[in-house]
């Protein structure tokens, strides 16, 4: 990050800083908590909470206003039953270096007020990077099992955990087992269990997952246990809620005490005294990399319970406890060449090619650089990251992956930089089909990250995309051609079909090889005589299936419809998308207006009939299907065929019902007025748009007029 400061800033800006610290650490905690899908690493999670502790510790006034993010982390789901902690399930302080260690034990020191020859003994013990999981089991039986939730209360998870091997149904009686115990730990996935996981993801052709800790909530959070038992979870026993009568008197005792229980416990975990806590930091951080799970850090706890108890908590927090934190697993590499991939909806996403190198036991060879501005250096506001150094092909990088297994670019060793590199150029080009790629713009009228190919027919990476809508109820609806036959035809060599178009010529190709289909396998002489009379009865189509089923990105089922009905003709849509082509303001003006289609859907039009292969394929469909008027409004209505503007808030009915009506009696409702406009309608506090009217002479009516002129 490359902020100013906390020291610098006025405060005005610390208070808008804050404020958005805020709000983007509690959207992180629910994306990570919430929706186990994180947007951005652990560390720079923890980067962004170590900045909202300093500049409320500079600016001590505006602390207040920031409470709600200490909460740890998400409301529970709602579709688990709710188990209420008897215990409340605390998180962890953390620690950075070791001066912030030496902090922790000399607070503890002076809470207790401890002189200097009393000894403080702690444990240490890897933090896993897992979810934490509280077990009750009563007389020796587990009776439920529950996620942290919000720290008060958990979702109810016991029939999942029950598929867990690492966790014991019952207890051994022998050992005189409290009636009620809770024990506490971690549930974690290997990374074994997380790749060969990833993989058969891969070969399934799915989205892969990002990192063990999320696949492993996932799997926990699943509401069909079977689902659960297919993934391997494990569990590490560290901590407890409730226990009836306590079977020791130190945090070694319980750790040894769940091991006889069968619990598993980390081999790592060690009693040390406070000058030894850095020892076991470090040695434990020798073989982070190697260790068949996650971790993120060591916990230290002090030993003695009845130490803890009379340190009690703070907020959320135990002051007998800290984590102290690794951080995030870094490696030094070249980049060797930035790859151009199009995705299925014709994204253009930059893929890193770099020398392979091991970060963290993970050997890295592709990093994703998300889009153009990224690799110039720029997050998706326009604010610089890496000091607004830009990514050049043989610059040395470094690299790092936090907890995620997705690694990231952290830095460019500009020093290092080849005299001959050069800024990187975005291609402007499609790399699959050469047509020209473009970067839209949102409702707001930014320019969006992303670039698109706009040879959405064209395009072999986003036809099949397209298809598939295309072939959907909604739109075309052919018996016997759905997503997995359309994939068929789509590959086929034979009897390709590549864009809606080919659909329509598919039963005179298959005769004029000689039909060959009905000898394929899955097809016979009656189901490809069906496949082909269904193809048939399509070919007399409605105008707004017409326009959906062209596949042009953003004009879907409604917007289709809306475009009907307002041109009502095929040949008044073709010459108004020709004309929005042509980049004809007042046919864009006229498109937008329709129901606030808005501009991204004039844009897409655009993009579209901009290129020569898409139209070519309209073409072709159109000369192949007769395409049905929209239905006319009915024209004896005294507005029918006017265009009328609505404006301000009315009495009797709400702004949308009053467009309906206007559009059922067979006008356009516009959204501004124009020349065009034959009347407007005023309702209570009627603004520009009534003096707009009065300007142009247009007549204007008050509500009441208005239902008058139409009999209501
Ligand atoms: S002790 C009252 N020990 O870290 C203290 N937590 O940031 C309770 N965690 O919610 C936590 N390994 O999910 C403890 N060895 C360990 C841990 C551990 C992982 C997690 C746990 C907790 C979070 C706090």
């Amino acid at each position: 990050m490359n902020a100013a400061a906390v020291e610098s800033l006025t405060s005005q800006q610390a208070r808008k800083e804050l404020k958005y610290l805020v709000s983007e650490i509690a959207r992180h905690n629910e994306l990570y908590h919430g929706q186990d899908a994180p947007e951005i690493s652990d560390g720079d999670f923890d980067a962004m909470k170590r900045r909202k502790h300093a500049i409320e510790t500079h600016f001590p006034f505006l602390a207040t206003a920031a409470v709600a993010t200490d909460k740890v982390g998400a409301a529970p789901r709602r579709e688990f039953a709710k188990i209420n902690h008897a215990r409340p399930m605390l998180s962890l302080d953390n620690c950075f270096t070791g001066e912030d260690v030496g902090d922790f034990v000399d607070r503890i020191r002076k809470f207790l007020n401890l002189s200097d020859d009393v000894e403080l003994d702690f444990t240490a013990e890897p933090k896993i990077d897992g979810l934490s999981m509280s077990l009750r089991y009563e007389n020796g039986r587990l009776v439920s099992g529950a996620t942290r939730g919000d720290g008060e209360i958990g979702e109810d998870v016991t029939a999942n955990i029950r598929t867990i091997a690492d966790i014991p149904a019952t207890l051994p009686r022998h050992l005189n087992i409290p009636a009620v115990l809770e024990v506490r730990g971690e549930v974690y996935m290997s990374k074994a269990e997380f790749y060969r996981i990833n993989a058969e993801l891969e070969a399934a052709g799915k989205e892969q997952k990002a990192n063990p800790r999320n696949t492993a909530a996932g799997s926990l959070r699943q509401l069909d246990p079977s689902v659960t038992a297919k993934r391997k979870l494990n569990f590490f026993a560290y901590a407890w809620g409730e226990v009836s009568e306590m079977p020791a008197d130190t945090q070694e005792g319980m750790i040894e005490f769940f091991r006889a229980c069968g619990f598993k416990v980390n081999p790592y975990t060690r009693r040390v005294s406070a000058n030894d806590l850095l020892t076991l930091y470090e040695r434990v951080g020798e073989d982070r990399a190697s260790l068949e799970y996650d971790i993120d850090g060591v916990v230290y706890k002090v030993n003695r319970i009845d130490l803890q108890e009379r340190l009690g908590f703070k907020s959320t927090t135990p002051r007998w406890a800290t984590a102290h934190k690794y951080p995030a697993e870094r490696a030094t590499t070249v980049l060797e060449s930035i790859d151009i991939q199009v995705g299925r909806t014709g994204a253009l996403s930059p893929v890193a090619r770099v020398t392979p190198v091991n970060v963290g036991g993970v050997m890295v060879s592709n990093i994703t650089l998300h889009n153009e501005d990224y690799i110039a250096g720029f997050d998706a506001k326009g604010v610089p990251i890496r000091g607004g150094k830009d990514l050049r092909i043989g610059d040395t990088i470094t690299i790092y992956r936090a907890g995620d297994v997705i690694p990231q670019v952290g830095d460019v060793i500009l020093e290092k930089r080849p005299a001959t590199a050069e800024k990187y150029r975005f291609p402007t080009k499609c790399p699959v089909c050469d047509s020209e790629a473009i970067r839209g713009v949102d409702k707001d009228g930014k320019q969006l990250s992303v670039r698109r190919c706009t040879g959405d027919l064209v395009c072999s990476n986003q036809a099949l995309e397209t298809l598939t809508h295309v072939v959907a109820k909604d739109c075309l609806d052919i018996d016997g051609l759905g997503e997995k036959q359309i994939t068929y035809f789509f590959n086929d060599v034979d009897l390709p079909v590549r864009n809606v178009a080919d659909i329509f010529t598919l039963p005179d190709r298959d005769a004029a090889l000689g039909s060959i289909l009905k000898t394929r396998p899955g097809y016979k002489e009656t189901s490809v005589a069906k496949l082909f009379a269904a193809i048939e009865a399509r070919k007399v189509i409605a105008l707004d299936r017409a326009i959906f089923a062209m596949g042009i990105r953003q004009v879907g089922s409604s917007t289709s419809k809306a475009i009907a009905k307002h041109f009502e003709t095929w040949a008044a849509v073709k010459s108004a998308f020709e004309r929005i082509a042509e980049g004809d303001p007042e046919a864009i003006a006229d498109l937008t207006q329709i129901n606030d289609l808005g501009d991204a859907v004039a844009d897409a039009v655009r993009s579209f009939f901009s290129q020569a292969g898409n139209r070519a394929i309209i073409e072709q469909f159109t000369r192949l299907v007769t395409i049905k008027d929209a239905v006319k409004a009915s024209s004896n209505s005294p507005v029918s065929g006017l265009t009328i503007v609505f404006t301000g808030s009315f009495e009797r009915m709400s702004r949308d019902e009053a467009k309906a009506m206007g559009e059922r009696l067979g006008a356009k409702v516009a959204g501004s007025v124009s020349k065009k406009t034959h009347i407007v309608i005023a309702g209570k506090d009627a603004g520009g748009k009534l003096a707009q009217a009065k300007d142009l002479g247009i007549r204007t009516l008050d509500e009441a007029q208005w239902f008058e002129l139409i009999g209501g």
